[in-house]
């Protein structure tokens, strides 16, 4: 892949097209409308009654919004070129039909770029990225990103608000839902995976969509894990934590960025120009187009940098933010600050330049209009449903295993938990097409799978304990599969949580369950790490299957029956307690770490180690690492290392390489996952397995932010997890 960039004869053809485009034109590509003015969402009546109230929208608005489809359709601010871009507008038809307006009816007939937020999956839903990520399976990052991108472009779309690449080192905010989890090299790989799903190798491709890197730049450094809260984060940890995945996307070519909500130290992301040019530009070299997240630019007036909405919308142009998403603050200032001078003209063309850049290199110009005769044969189709499952059984952690996985399939389970039969609980949060009826629930599929079971709900994150159900259910059985954990609006954007636990009666009921002495399966349904300590204390299994998409529930009865051998690994660590958040396995020793040592570093009410660690999983069989040997050549580290699968089944190990600076003249992390190799190995197999490292990919950020790799000594672990023990010394 190479990086996104401009082309001589396109610049030629946007250099016409500038010069015959009028301030007002230019404002107008510049202007991204949606579904409501805060960012695609359905707004209730009340709420739009508020916000006109406080003059968040006028008369107009208000009445416009009382009838959303007129909204969406803009047909005159199309045809005026008031219009440049949409956002969750789908449908070949719809967008054909409005296409058809701005190209045939506009003066300039300068085609529209529809957006989506195409998270993980389209109609087809794949588990939450989160829960993908734990596959560590590159080729799975990208065949998912192409199959949502086919059923998306088949729908009209062209542009994905993804991939989400904000490292989550705390699991209240429940955008932890959304990335790749806690490591920056691990959100790198996926960074890059991601963005060759999506966008492919020839942009013109009607089966790709444009990617975005979002949301630039640590969003997921918010306080306290509240959403949309302060970032306030040194340098050094913004370039060796939260930048890594984003320089993986420019390297691989994303043709954009969004800004976050979030202030970074102080500034927002919006009008950052530290952000927007000398790092992206200047740095970067990045040569595509930044749009703002919904509103974000507007809500510059509430972080208190702007003093109303013509300051905000001319602070975020010269910032270097290309497209409005939605607060309209370009289209309603901008034309009258080039003309009074107080903006210069050329600030505006290098947006314009931006989103035409787009456009032609989506091919727009050429072929504005979808295939309307693709959704019906791409969405949902037997293939993608094929890798929905595959995704699935790939991310499911197996968490906790006495023995009792896997299960024969013809003993007498009682199944309780109302997560086991919703099928749109399954689906996790961004799902905006994905239907529960077109969802595989845990029922369904030991249904078709032809299971026998008793099944009674019992109890749900929202319902109270049926304790006679419960009883009656469980007396007969021989092993109890209960399925617990989040609703799936509990995670993603604006569902931060103060608690992480299991909510309602649900570990009540696993409780009892353990108390009936009758053998416990759990299966965890959630969007995020959680503390699940007792419930995993009363389990004899526990099954990470996260929201897992379409395909949750065969995936699960895969797993659970040995039909699948769980391979995936935690990308994040899960704590004991809500109040051990933000925990993460890259931290640096401390002067006084973490001991039984009354004076160090811990929480005196809870364990020293986290529930789970980074890299964590269970597998059916057990892998044994020997003979690990560390040779540093001139500008690598070669790594080999003997993987034996020792058990009785096949599976899928993946070998995980650390990095420990152990003297430097900045405090450097305990361990820094520096490569991982996903390999495949028969019962009694071994693999000598190699991995390189760059030397210069052990550096850090000195005080000067001058990026050094100092001489010294290195430890390197490889294993199974984060706590690998397996361990070798080189001196660089
Ligand atoms: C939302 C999200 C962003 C999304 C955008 C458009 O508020 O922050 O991730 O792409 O609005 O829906």
């Amino acid at each position: 892949m190479r990086k996104f960039c401009s082309d001589l004869e396109i610049e030629r053809k946007i250099d016409s097209l500038l010069r015959k485009m009028t301030v007002e034109e230019k404002a107008g590509q510049l202007n991204q409308v949606g579904p409501s003015p805060v960012g695609g969402f359905e707004i209730s009546l009340e709420e739009k009654q508020k916000m006109l109230a406080e003059g968040k929208i006028t008369e107009e608005e208000f009445d416009r919004f009382l009838s959303e489809e007129k909204w969406d359709e803009q047909e005159d601010d199309i045809r005026t070129g008031r219009v440049g871009s949409f956002l969750g507008v789908r449908d070949a038809r719809r967008c054909n039909h409005l296409q058809k307006i701005a190209v045939e009816q506009s003066r300039l007939g300068i085609p529209l770029l529809f957006g989506m937020d195409v998270i993980h999956g389209h109609r087809t839903m794949f588990p939450i990225p989160l829960a993908e990520s734990c596959s560590w399976d590159e080729t799975l990052f990208e065949r998912t990103a192409q199959a949502a991108a086919v059923e998306a472009a088949a729908d009209g779309i062209h542009w994905t608000f993804a991939p989400m690449l904000d490292i989550a080192r705390d699991a209240r905010w429940g955008r932890i839902a959304e990335g790749a989890g806690e490591d920056p090299y691990l959100a790198s790989r996926y960074a890059a995976a991601k963005v060759r799903g999506f966008q492919g190798d020839d942009l013109t491709d009607p089966a790709r969509i444009l990617a975005c890197a979002k949301h630039f730049i640590a969003y997921g450094a918010a306080i306290g894990g509240r959403d949309y809260n302060s970032a306030d984060i040194s340098l050094q940890t913004l370039w060796e934590v939260y930048m890594p995945p984003f320089i993986a996307a420019c390297e691989s070519g994303v043709a954009t960025y969004m800004a976050a909500f979030n202030d970074l130290n102080g500034i927002p992301c919006s009008v950052n120009s530290y952000l927007l040019q000398d790092v992206l530009r200047d740095k970067l070299g990045f040569e595509g187009l930044v749009v703002s997240d919904a509103g974000s630019i507007w809500e510059c007036i509430a972080h208190g940098v702007a003093a109303d909405r013509k300051d905000a919308g001319k602070q975020a142009l010269i910032a270097g933010i290309a497209i409005d998403m939605v607060s309209r603050c370009y289209l309603d200032f901008v034309p009258d600050m080039v003309l009074s001078g107080e903006i210069p003209e050329e600030r505006l063309d290098e947006a314009v330049r931006q989103v035409l850049r787009l456009k032609y290199a989506k091919g727009l110009f050429d072929q504005p209009y979808t295939d309307e005769t693709l959704e019906e044969k791409v969405t949902l189709c037997p293939e993608h449903r094929a890798l929905a499952r595959d995704a699935a059984r790939k991310s499911m952690v197996l968490l906790k295993n006495n023995g009792i996985l896997p299960m024969k399939k013809d003993c007498k389970i009682a199944v309780v938990g109302e997560l086991s039969d919703i099928g749109s609980e399954m689906l996790g949060t961004w799902t905006l097409y994905g239907k529960g009826e077109e969802t595989v629930t845990f029922i369904d599929a030991l249904k078709t799978q032809n299971i026998s079971f008793v099944y009674a709900p019992c109890c749900g994150v929202e319902t109270p304990l049926d304790r006679q159900a419960l009883q009656a259910v469980i007396i007969d059985a021989d092993v109890v599969i209960a399925m617990v954990g989040e609703l799936r609006d509990m995670s993603g954007e604006a569902s931060s949580l103060s608690y992480i636990g299991l909510a309602g009666d649900q570990d009540e009921m696993l409780r009892l369950i353990k108390e009936s002495n009758k053998p416990l399966v759990t299966v965890l349904v959630n969007g995020r790490p959680m503390a699940v300590g007792n419930a995993v204390s009363y389990s004899d299994a526990v099954l990470e299957a996260w929201h897992g998409g379409t395909e949750t529930g065969n995936a699960i009865v895969d797993i659970l029956f040995g039909d699948y051998n769980p391979s995936a690994r935690l990308t994040t660590t899960f704590p004991n307690a809500s109040g051990e958040c933000p925990i993460y396995y890259n931290h640096v020793s401390t002067g006084r770490p973490t001991s039984d040592v009354r004076h160090s570093c811990k929480y005196i009410d809870s364990p020293l180690k986290p529930l789970y660690p980074f890299g964590y999983g269970l597998s059916y069989t057990t892998y044994t690492y020997n003979n690990l040997e560390v040779k540093a050549l001139e500008d690598t580290l070669e790594v080999i290392v003997e993987v034996m699968n020792d058990g009785n089944m096949a599976g899928e190990e993946t070998v995980q390489l650390y990095v420990q600076d152990v003297l430097a003249s900045r405090a450097r992390p305990v361990r820094e996952l520096k490569g991982f190799k996903k390999i495949c190995l028969q019962p009694g197999e071994l693999q000598k397995v190699s991995l390189s490292v760059p030397v210069n990919s052990l550096g850090f950020y000195n005080d000067s932010m001058e990026y050094i790799v100092e001489p010294g000594e290195f430890k390197i672990y490889v294993g199974h997890d984060s706590e690998a023990e397996l361990c070798q010394s080189v001196v660089l």
